[in-house]
């Protein structure tokens, strides 16, 4: 059910990773809100299978089939959005992840740099290339999907967490330095959610009890749960935040 406050018609937005999982739901659910959205991911067919179905909704939605740790992805993506809709309201940085686990310790640092690369470096170079466009919107809004792992040690994911924590340290930042622009940045922190990110803790059930044990709600968060707190950090429903961190994770973060 829509409600005024959430209601997105005639805003754009660029979701990046919205091929699959989190950014796939986020980018169903602004187009079902009334927003365009642009689409940003690597795969091709998966990018036309979610642009198809938001076409088959009545939604707007184009594609750019881009790395976004490419240096002229921020370019591709903005230019994109101006084309087709003529400018960007919402920018949510959600193409993210981690491949390895190991410790600091032994850990290559080409890995480091890369995982900072993905989660972070290129979300900074996005949102300069969008901050005029945001600006000129007049109602500009970032969301920056972070994660659980910026709340707390991480284990065996230095890096990810690492990049993640400096995602919550940057949402706040900018949010000062940009509230005057009548820009709004928040962070959106998802828990254990069930997405191909997290197909391996899956695939054995001692090491799934493992990790839903220690969630208060004892299960696996959707991606429609998250899109939901995206949607309410993007649209006038979140229309007096700036600065914070939306927690969705099942309760895992309230624990001592
Ligand atoms: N799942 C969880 O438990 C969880 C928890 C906390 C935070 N998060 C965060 O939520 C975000 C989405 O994760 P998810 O669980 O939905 O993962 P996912 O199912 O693996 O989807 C990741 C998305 O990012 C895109 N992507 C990855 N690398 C990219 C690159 N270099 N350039 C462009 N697009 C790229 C992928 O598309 P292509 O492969 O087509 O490029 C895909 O659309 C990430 O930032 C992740 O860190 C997830």
């Amino acid at each position: 059910m829509s409600t005024a406050s959430d209601d997105l018609t005639g805003r754009t937005a660029i979701v990046t990773g919205a091929s699959k999982g989190i950014g796939r739901s986020i980018a169903e659910l602004f187009a079902a809100r009334g927003a365009n959205v642009v689409l940003g991911a690597r795969s091709a067919p998966l990018l036309g299978d979610v642009a198809a179905g938001i076409a088959e909704r009545g939604g707007g939605a184009v594609e750019v089939e881009v790395d976004v740790m490419a240096e002229d992805a921020p370019g591709r993506l903005v230019a994109a959005a101006v084309d087709a809709f003529g400018g960007v309201d919402i920018l949510v940085n959600n193409a993210g992840g981690n491949s390895f686990m190991t410790p600091l310790a032994t850990m290559r640092f080409s890995g480091w740099r890369k995982t900072l690369d993905l989660n972070l470096d290129s979300i900074v170079r996005l949102i300069q290339e969008a901050l005029p466009h945001l600006v000129a919107s007049g109602h500009g809004v970032i969301v920056n999907v972070s994660s659980v792992t910026a709340l707390r040690g991480s284990p065996l994911m230095a890096h990810y967490g690492a990049a993640k924590a400096a995602l919550v340290s940057l949402t706040q930042s900018l949010a000062i330095e940009t509230a005057g622009d009548g820009i709004r940045v928040n962070a959106l922190v998802p828990g254990w959610i069930a997405t191909d990110l997290t197909g391996f803790l899956r695939t054995d059930e001692t090491v799934e009890s493992h990790v839903l044990d220690r969630v208060p709600m004892r299960r696996w968060g959707t991606p429609d749960e998250i899109a939901q707190g995206a949607l309410f950090l993007a649209s006038d429903a979140s229309s007096f935040m700036t600065g914070q961190s939306l927690v969705l994770d099942g309760g895992l973060s309230a624990q001592p």
